[in-house]
């Protein structure tokens, strides 16, 4: 009887072992299946997007409806005595398809070296497409002053202008993406780096001004001023900074070695009336000698905001929490 009892519950254990055995089977296999669904639902999701944005890439709108020629943009690039810098920024912004011709600032007292300048042209030699050649030109200043970005350029044939420093790149996606939303407003200042002002209630009757840096921005996620670290602008604005806008401007950021990139966002705030635009792009910084890591930035800053509101008579600058982003880029709308 022991015996058989015996049996009967080993049986019984066993039916249950096997029951369970079943079940998790069946489980795994529930599992697996769903596995083999998410990866072929992602397949399909992933090459759709592939051939789609493939068919988008190779159908390029003609930047000119006219049919005249290419009209793409031009870099302005800052750079002081990083031959380096220059040349890897170079570089890599000569392969970005809309880029038309390269004016690199130069303010040092020795003219640039024949090396570079070989250097440049073979790089801009390797990356020219058919037929399409860049332009590359070195605007040589007697004096150092921050004025100097922002000379007209004679006889430019763009007028999209790149401002850049030779120490920060962008993708050419998010240069393209940015060159596209100034296209859609060209009298605006379209830009990737935002800053933002704010009035200093502890001072004066709301008439002064505190600037703020990028964790401002990032807090409350408002701005009112695009860097030309990274800008697009219309080259219009060159002109007016150098001949339209007050002597005493450019004199006080020539003297502090400061801000000409606030009497920039100045200028253009006070031409249209309206904010700039910020737009989201992928930013990779080369060098890391820049003022803005230097203490006491902001403050200096901050003096700029309410010296050129005193000149302006009014703040001129207008805020915003819009933000351009590229939808192909995103997963939901
Ligand atoms: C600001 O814009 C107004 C209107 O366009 C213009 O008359 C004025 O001269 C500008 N101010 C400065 C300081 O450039």
């Amino acid at each position: 009887m022991r015996g058989g009892g015996g049996s009967t519950t080993a049986t019984a254990f066993l039916n249950r072992r096997l029951r369970q055995i079943g079940i998790t089977t069946v489980g795994s296999v529930k599992i697996k299946l769903l596995l083999c669904c998410c990866i072929v639902f992602t397949l399909i999701f992933l090459t759709g997007r592939a051939s789609l944005s493939a068919e988008w890439n190779e159908y390029t709108p003609p930047l000119d409806p006219s049919g005249s020629p290419r009209k793409g943009y031009a870099i302005l690039m800052n750079t002081w005595k990083r031959n380096d810098l220059l040349k890897q920024s170079i570089s890599h912004y000569a392969s970005c398809p809309g880029l038309d011709s390269i004016h690199i600032v130069w303010s040092e007292p020795d003219p640039p070296p024949d090396s570079l300048i070989r250097f440049l042209n073979n790089v801009l030699w390797s990356k020219s497409k058919d037929g399409h050649k860049i332009e590359l030109k070195f605007d040589i200043n007697e004096e150092d002053s921050l004025n100097n970005r922002f000379k007209e350029i004679k006889n430019l044939k763009q007028d999209a202008v790149f401002s850049i420093d030779d120490d920060v790149i962008f993708p050419c996606s998010s240069v393209d993406f940015a060159f596209n939303v100034w296209r859609s407003a060209p009298d605006t200042m379209v830009g990737f780096v935002p800053r933002m002002h704010w009035v200093d209630k502890s001072k004066g009757n709301g008439d002064q001004f505190i600037y703020g840096g990028w964790w401002s921005v990032w807090w409350t996620g408002t701005y009112s001023m695009v860097l030309s670290k990274a800008a697009f602008f219309h080259k219009k604005y060159l002109r007016l900074y150098t001949e339209d806008m007050p002597a005493s401007i450019r004199e006080y950021t020539a003297k502090n070695r400061n801000c000409e990139d606030i009497a920039m966002s100045f200028l253009v705030a006070n031409a249209t009336g309206a904010p700039p635009i910020w737009v989201k792009g992928k930013i990779f910084e080369i060098g890391s000698t820049g003022i803005s890591s230097l203490g006491g930035h902001n403050e200096k800053r901050t003096q700029c905001v309410n010296r050129f509101v005193a000149e302006y008579g009014q703040m001129p600058l207008v805020s915003t929490s819009v933000k351009a982003v590229d939808s192909r880029s995103t997963w939901s709308w």
